[in-house]
């Protein structure tokens, strides 16, 4: 596997038939490819999405090209917590058994704002969103095992670490760089932490970097934005802290790790690792520390008030 693998590469020879699979963020870009792969793999996708029209247009443009794709939709905001345990009720009781989760919605460099539970927004969004969901979801890919957690991270993890005394930058100036590199990095950090939770379940929990790929995903981004993320990646790279910006991928070669990593079998025994190029990766010290990884665990917890013992 390499720079260039697609989808359909990792997919090949895999029969995923009786397996249930959940995408979020499955309507537009990475996801979306994610979930029509699995999909032509056989498998029963759970299409997440922010509204009922955007999941049944992804269904749509899904089946078009899979004829024979098993579909279904939940529709939860990854931004507002009781909306995301409702979703993931409704997912549990139409599935009682998962067997793969693939946590790739996200939203990158927003302007600061709160969710509505008054986090951060991409903190809050990308991290503690999926938290929430797939703890609510553990009993059903506890029940799916073998299972296999996905965590949709970034390259980006390098320009944040977790803000342990300002998550949420109130003593601080707002930075959306280093807020998108705090919200990556924990999602690495609940990887590792997850699969140690689950060691012997038969669950198992990676975090992926898709790589460098044109998407909705750079909504909020200016062209001052791109110009300042070139200049904080190269003085990156230069000083030995980190990679310089990749090269560009196209949506079948960026997802192509994700799927790796929810369908390969040299990942079936592997969790709490980090995979880019459809390979496992090395990410930064601070976003695979086993007790970072279980600080945020706890502090998760006390933010969304809720205790889950993995
Ligand atoms: N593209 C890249 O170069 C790149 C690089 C590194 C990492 N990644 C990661 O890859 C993942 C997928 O990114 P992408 O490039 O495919 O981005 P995208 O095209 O913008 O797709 C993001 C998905 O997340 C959904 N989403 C956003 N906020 C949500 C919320 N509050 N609740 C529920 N769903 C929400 C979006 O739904 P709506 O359409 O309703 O907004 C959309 O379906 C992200 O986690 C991103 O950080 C991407």
């Amino acid at each position: 596997m390499a720079f260039s693998t697609t989808t359909d590469e990792v997919m090949a020879g895999i029969d995923l038939t009786g397996r249930v699979a959940v995408v979020t963020g499955a309507t537009t870009g990475l996801g979306l490819e994610t979930a029509r792969a699995l999909a032509a793999g056989g498998a029963e996708v759970v299409i997440c999405g922010r509204t009922a029209k955007k999941c049944e247009a992804a269904a749509a443009a899904i089946s078009e090209t899979v004829g024979t794709a098993k579909l279904s939709s939940a529709v939860f905001d990854l931004a507002d917590l009781p909306s995301v345990r409702a979703g993931a009720a409704s997912i549990v009781q139409a599935h009682p058994a998962i067997h793969l989760l693939i946590n790739n919605a996200g939203v990158m460099f927003t302007p600061e704002g709160r969710t509505a539970q008054g986090f951060e927004t991409q903190f809050g969004t990308n991290h503690l969103g999926h938290f929430v969901l797939t703890n609510h979801l553990l009993g059903a890919l506890r029940g799916g095992a073998p299972s296999r957690v996905v965590n949709l991270s970034s390259a980006g993890h390098h320009s944040g670490q977790i803000r342990w005394d300002d998550l949420h930058f109130e003593s601080e100036p707002y930075d959306k760089f280093e807020a998108y590199g705090q919200s990556k990095t924990a999602n690495i950090l609940f990887s590792v932490e997850l699969d140690r939770r689950l060691a012997g379940s038969g669950v198992r929990a990676n975090a992926v970097h898709p790589g460098m790929i044109v998407t909705d995903l750079a909504r909020h981004m200016t062209t001052d934005d791109l110009a300042e993320l070139q200049r904080r990646a190269a003085a990156r790279a230069a000083s030995g802290a980190g990679p310089g910006l990749p090269e560009f991928k196209s949506v079948q070669q960026g997802a192509a790790t994700s799927v790796w990593a929810a369908v390969s079998a040299e990942m079936a025994d592997v969790g709490g690792v980090y995979c880019a190029d459809a390979e496992i990766a090395e990410a930064a010290d601070y976003a695979t520390d086993a007790d970072y990884a279980a600080r945020l665990w706890a502090l998760s917890e006390q933010l969304v008030d809720e205790s889950f013992p993995g």
